[in-house]
C-alpha cells in the first residue's frame, strides 16, 4: 500500500450495441486498462467501469434488420462485447448497459434538476413529418439525395459517400423509409439543454488543466464561436428513455450515454459495500474521476457533460484523456483490404498480449493516431517480448533447475540489480502520464542490459567448467531477478504473462513495491515457454480472414428470385447435388421498411429458424403467409443485404406479379425435410 492511497474512478467510452468490437475500439480499452492496472498495482483504490451504449435509432434499425427486438439485440451484443473484452484481458470492475434502471434513474434526475434550474427550454422547430403515418421522422427514417455530392439513397443525418453531415430537411427528394411518402415540414416542439448559460463555467473549466492542450484549444475555438442550445429530445419511434414530463418524446442517446458511467458505478455499488456513490459523484467528492475517450467525442465530454453535471449539482471529471485513431499499415482500417479487424477475428490468430504490448509501445499522452503496421508489430513483439524479456528467463532457468531449482542466496551483481530497481520511479511516472511508449523504452533498456550481462557471463560456458556451479547459480539468479523486475514493470501491460511468471517463480501476485525486494534463496518451478514468436503467416491468415468476413458482409447485389438472369449457365450434376433444398414453414412474415419487392420471412426448417428476404411482396400480404410451407435452399452462404442478413433462399415459382406460388400448409411436408 502506498503512503497516500488515491480513490480513483475510471471509464472508457461506452461502445454502441449495434456492432462488434474491432481493433480501433481496442486501442482505448487497452490504454485505459493498462492505466487502471498500473494504479491498482501501485496499491491505489481504483475502479474501472464501462457499459454498452444501448439507445438510439441506429440500434433500433439494426435490431429490425436482424429480426430482433431492440432488447434482444442489446443483450446479444453485450454478451459479445464482454466476451471480447475479457479475452483481451480488459479488467472492468463492472460492465453494465445504458438501458438499465440505474441509468433511467440518473437520466431523469439530471434532466429534472437542470429543468428546475431553468436549463431546459422548449422551442419550436420545423421537422420532417410523414403525412401518411402522421408522425415526425427521426433523421434515420428519412432517405434522399445528398445535398452536397448528389448521391442517391442517403440517410437524413449524413452521407455515406462523401461523409457530409446535414439536417434531414436539406436532403433532395426526401422520402420516409417507413411509408415511402414524401415528408413535409411541420412545426414541432423539442427540448433543448441551454448550453450557452454555461459559457463562463465552461471557459474556465476547459482551461483548468483537465484537458490535453490540443483539446483545450479546440474547445476554446468552439467556445469563441458561441455555444448553441442542444436538442436533447427525440420523437417516437425511438429506442431510449421516454422523458417523464413529455410522453412520446425520448432522451437523445447522447444525453443518457455519459450518464451510463454513473449508472454502471451505481450498479457496482450495490454489490460493493466499500464503494459509496456520493463519495465519487457528489459535489464535494475528493475522488479522482477520469474519462478515457477518442478525440472525436470531445464535444460531448468536454462541453455538454460537465455542464449537465454542474446543472444537476454533481461533480465534474478530474480530467478527460483523449486518444487518436488507429490506422493499419498507414491507412484507415479497410474492409476490402482485410484490415478492418474485429477483436474476435484477431483472437482467432494472435495472442492478445501482443497487441497490448504493441499499442503500449506506441501510446503517448497525446492525441496522435496510432499506426498498427503489421510487419513492425511482428518484429517488435518478437524482438522485445520474445527475444529480450522472455529469453532472459529461458536462458537462466535451465541451469537453476539443474542445480535443484533453488535461487542462490547471494546477490552477485548488486549494482546492476540496484540500477534496474532504481528505474521504478521514472517508469511509474511515465505510466501515470500515459506515456506508455516511454515506459516501454525504459523497460526494454533494462532488458538489453540483462541480456548483455548474461552474454558476458556466458553461464553455458561456465557450466562446462568443473567447480563453477556456484558462479553459474549466481549468474542465473541475477538473470531471474532481472526478469522478475521486468515482469513487475510490465504487469499492467501483460497481466497474463505476469500471472504465469508469478506461478513460475512461486510468488504471490506482484505489487509495484515488490521491486524493492529481490528473490534470493528461493525455490522456483521449472520454466515453461511463456510466449511464442509471431509468425508473418499468422498475420497473413488474419488478413485473409478479415477479407473473407468483409466479403460475406458486403451488400448483396440487388437481385431477388424475380430478377434472376434468364440465361443461367448450365451446371453439372455435382454442382446441383451440393444444393440443400428443404421444406420450410413460414413462422413469421413482415414488411421491410424501404423495400418495395421484399418480405422478411422467418422460416422453420425443423428446429432451426432462418431469416430470409424474399422478393414475393407483389403476391402476398405477410399475414397470409404465416403457417404456410415453402421450399428453400438451406445451404446458401448468408448474405448481408441492405436490410439485414439473408440466411437462405425461398424457391417460389410463377410468372410474377400476383402469381408466385408456394406450397400449401396441408401438403403433408414436414419442416426440415429434404426435397432432393
Ligand atoms: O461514440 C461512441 O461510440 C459512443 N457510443 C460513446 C459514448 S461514450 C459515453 F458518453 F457514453
Ligand atoms: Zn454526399
Amino acid at each position: 500500500m502506498t503512503a497516500t492511497q488515491r480513490k480513483i474512478l475510471v471509464t472508457s467510452a461506452l461502445p454502441y450495441a449495434n456492432g462488434p468490437i474491432h481493433l480501433g475500439h481496442m486501442l482505448e480499452y487497452i490504454q485505459t486498462d493498462i492505466w487502471v492496472r498500473f494504479q491498482k498495482l501501485r496499491g491505489h483504490n481504483c475502479t474501472y467501469v464501462c457499459a454498452d451504449d444501448a439507445h438510439g435509432t441506429a440500434i433500433m434499425l439494426k435490431a429490425e434488420q436482424l429480426g430482433r427486438t431492440p432488447e434482444e439485440q442489446i443483450a446479444v451484443v453485450k454478451a459479445e462485447h464482454e466476451r471480447d473484452f475479457a479475452a483481451f484481458l480488459v479488467g472492468f470492475d463492472n460492465y453494465h448497459s445504458t438501458h438499465s434502471d440505474e441509468n433511467r434513474h440518473f437520466s431523469n434526475l439530471i434532466y429534472a434538476r437542470n429543468r428546475d434550474k431553468g436549463y431546459i427550454v422548449a422551442r419550436e422547430i420545423t421537422q420532417l413529418f410523414d403525412p401518411e403515418k402522421q408522425m415526425f421522422l427521426a433523421d434515420r427514417f428519412v432517405k434522399g439525395t445528398c445535398p452536397k455530392c448528389g448521391t442517391a439513397d442517403q440517410y437524413g443525418d449524413n452521407c455515406e459517400a462523401c461523409g457530409a453531415t446535414y439536417a434531414a430537411s436539406e436532403l433532395k427528394d426526401p422520402r420516409s423509409t417507413i411509408s415511402g411518402a414524401t415528408p413535409v415540414l411541420k412545426a414541432n416542439t423539442q427540448l433543448f439543454f441551454d448550453l450557452p448559460k454555461f459559457d463562463g463555467m465552461l471557459k474556465e473549466w476547459t482551461r483548468s488543466g483537465r484537458l490535453q492542450e490540443g483539446i483545450a484549444n479546440k474547445l476554446a475555438e468552439w467556445l469563441e464561436a458561441g455555444l448553441q442550445q442542444w436538442d436533447i429530445s427525440r420523437e417516437a419511434p425511438y429506442f431510449g428513455f421516454e422523458i417523464p414530463d413529455h410522453p412520446g418524446k425520448h432522451f437523445y442517446v447522447w444525453l443518457d450515454a455519459p450518464i451510463g458511467y454513473m449508472a454502471s458505478f451505481e450498479n457496482l455499488c450495490a454489490r460493493r459495500p466499500d464503494l459509496k456513490f456520493d463519495d465519487y459523484w457528489g459535489k464535494d467528492s475528493t475522488a479522482e474521476l477520469y474519462h478515457f475517450i477518442g478525440k472525436d467525442i470531445i464535444n460531448f465530454h468536454g462541453l455538454f457533460w460537465p455542464a449537465m453535471l454542474t446543472g444537476a449539482d454533481f461533480r465534474t471529471p478530474t480530467a478527460i484523456f483523449s486518444h487518436g485513431f488507429v490506422t493499419v499499415n498507414g491507412a484507415k482500417m479497410s474492409k476490402s483490404r482485410g484490415t478492418f479487424i474485429k477483436a474476435e477475428t484477431y483472437l482467432r490468430h494472435l495472442n492478445p498480449e501482443y497487441l497490448r504490448y504493441y499499442f503500449a509501445a506506441k501510446l503517448s499522452g497525446h492525441i496522435d493516431d496510432i499506426d498498427l503496421n503489421l510487419e513492425d508489430f511482428a518484429q517488435r513483439v518478437n524482438a522485445d517480448l520474445v527475444n529480450k524479456v522472455v529469453n532472459i528467463a529461458s536462458r537462466s532457468a535451465g541451469f537453476i533447475a539443474k542445480q535443484g531449482g533453488k535461487l542462490s542466496a547471494h546477490n552477485a551483481e548488486p549494482d546492476l540489480l540496484a540500477e534496474a530497481q532504481g528505474k521504478a520511479a521514472v517508469i511509474a511516472d511515465f505510466y501515470e502520464q500515459r506515456e506508455f511508449g516511454k515506459a516501454m523504452r525504459e523497460i526494454m533498456a533494462i532488458a538489453d542490459k540483462a541480456n548483455q550481462y548474461i552474454d558476458e557471463k556466458a553461464p553455458w560456458a561456465l557450466a562446462k567448467q568443473p567447480g563453477k556451479e556456484q558462479e553459474v547459480l549466481d549468474v542465473c539468479t541475477v538473470g531471474i531477478n532481472l526478469f522478475r523486475l521486468l515482469v513487475i514493470y510490465l504487469k499492467p501491460v501483460l497481466p497474463k504473462l505476469a500471472a504465469e511468471t508469478e506461478a513460475f517463480l512461486k510468488v504471490a501476485p506482484f505489487h509495484w513495491e515488490d521491486v524493492n525486494n529481490l528473490l534470493l534463496d528461493h525455490a522456483i518451478n521449472t520454466f515453461k515457454p511463456l510466449m511464442q514468436r509471431v509468425d508473418m503467416k499468422q498475420i497473413e491468415a488474419l488478413i485473409e480472414d478479415g477479407k473473407t468476413e468483409a466479403a460475406a458482409e458486403a451488400p448483396a447485389k440487388p437481385k431477388t428470385a424475380l430478377d434472376a438472369d434468364p440465361v443461367a449457365p448450365v451446371i453439372s450434376f455435382d454442382e446441383f447435388a451440393k444444393v440443400d433444398i428443404r421444406v420450410a414453414k413460414i413462422v413469421a412474415a413482415g414488411h421491410v421498411a424501404g423495400a418495395d419487392k421484399l418480405l422478411q420471412l422467418t422460416l422453420d426448417i425443423g428446429g432451426e429458424t432462418r431469416n430470409v428476404f424474399a422478393g414475393i411482396k407483389s403476391a402476398y400480404q405477410p399475414e397470409d403467409l404465416v403457417g404456410k410451407l415453402t421450399v428453400m435452399v438451406a445451404n446458401l452462404a448468408p448474405r448481408k443485404m441492405k436490410f439485414g442478413m439473408s440466411e437462405g433462399m425461398v424457391l417460389a415459382a410463377g410468372p410474377g406479379g400476383k402469381d408466385i406460388f408456394i406450397l400449401e400448409p396441408d401438403s403433408g411436408a414436414i419442416p426440415g425435410m429434404r426435397v432432393k
